[in-house]
């Protein structure tokens, strides 16, 4: 369940900056709060910055390489998840792809159904969240880009996958990225501090505590406590690394099989120094698998972003307190 922002005390203060258990959620909105969702827009479509999507030519890399891996022809299906303001669904559409979008963020989605009717692409998007919610289908392929499969817990990321392999048909392909192993990791512990007249986070004066914490080998948080004049809120980045042999048991357990690993989509091959991983997966032939249960969500994680969005700091001072 989503905590609550609270009212600044010190008490309040040093709980938002203590270890958390492992993937708590938010204290509030994130993607679709409309004043983060504002800024988080504007750097997805910036194309000097990789702080929300990747630059224009990497994209261009991705689409290329997977429409030739998948192989994608002229009306076949894909669904974008999480496509932001569409970059890549654009890309899709435009080689003849019968693109599906969804995102939590209506204000992305938005901004995607303006620039897809002014560009004429008859791209189909809605705002859903595909932790929780059926996809349609059948499609010939699905991506999830940008490292977002490492935000989730155990419980919403098997609903997805499962989500995936039955709006999949038999031997379609599901495109993601993940962070692996031998990422850049940060400090156990880890404290930066910097003030804002106004940015990222909020529209007017307030202090973000950045602390970050190591969960064992795989998993990694970024807490941001957002100090306003009478009240603090936290959000918490999670970002969890897997080894390609956990991703292929795993992805095996929902139906998917790995038929190409690659540091990332763009196809890099792939070294044991890679930080990250792009995969294709298929759905492997005959039927999905039945109903199951599944860990209680319960934590609000299908708000959460990765890693990248702590990047940005509009505004702001940042520097350590240590
Ligand atoms: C880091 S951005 C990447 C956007 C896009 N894939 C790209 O690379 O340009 C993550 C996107 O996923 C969306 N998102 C996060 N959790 C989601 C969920 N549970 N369901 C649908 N969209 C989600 C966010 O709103 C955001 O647009």
């Amino acid at each position: 369940m989503r905590a609550r922002p609270t009212a600044l005390t010190p008490d309040a203060l040093a709980r938002a900056l203590a270890r958390p258990e492992p993937f708590a959620g938010h204290d509030a909105p994130f993607w679709d709060d409309p004043w983060i969702a504002r800024g988080m827009l504007a750097a997805h479509l910036d194309p000097d910055t990789d702080a929300a999507s990747r630059r224009p030519d990497a994209i261009d890399r991705i689409v290329a390489h997977l429409a030739g891996a998948f192989p994608l022809r002229r009306g076949d299906t894909l669904i974008d998840l999480g496509c932001g303001p569409g970059l890549y669904a654009e890309r899709f559409a435009a080689r003849g792809v019968g693109v599906t979008g969804i995102d939590l963020s209506a204000g992305s989605i938005a901004h995607a159904v303006a620039s897809a009717r002014a560009g004429r692409l008859p791209i189909d998007y809605r705002v859903a969240d595909y932790t929780t919610e059926g996809l349609g289908g059948p499609f010939d392929a699905a991506v999830l880009i940008y490292l977002d499969v490492g935000v989730l817990p155990d419980g919403p990321r098997d609903r997805l996958l499962d989500a995936v392999q039955a709006a999949l048909r038999p031997g379609g392909a599901f495109a993601f990225d993940v962070h692996a192993p031998p990422r850049h990791r940060p400090p156990d512990g880890g404290i930066g501090v910097w003030r804002s007249e106004g940015g990222f986070w909020r529209p007017g004066p307030h202090l973000v505590v950045e602390t970050t914490y190591r969960f064992g080998a795989d998993l990694d948080l970024a807490q941001h406590a957002v100090v306003d004049a009478d009240r603090i809120t936290t959000y918490r980045v999670w970002d969890r690394a897997y080894a390609l042999a956990d991703l292929r048991a795993l992805l095996r357990r929902h139906g998917l099989a790995v038929e190409h690993a690659w540091e990332d989509l763009a196809g890099t091959p792939r070294r044991r120094s890679s930080p990250t991983l792009g995969i294709v997966a298929r759905r492997v032939r005959g039927r999905g698998r039945g109903p199951r249960s599944y860990p209680a969500a319960g934590t609000g994680a299908s708000a959460i972003g990765n890693s990248t969005t702590v990047r940005i700091r509009s505004g702001g001072v940042s520097g350590s307190l240590r």
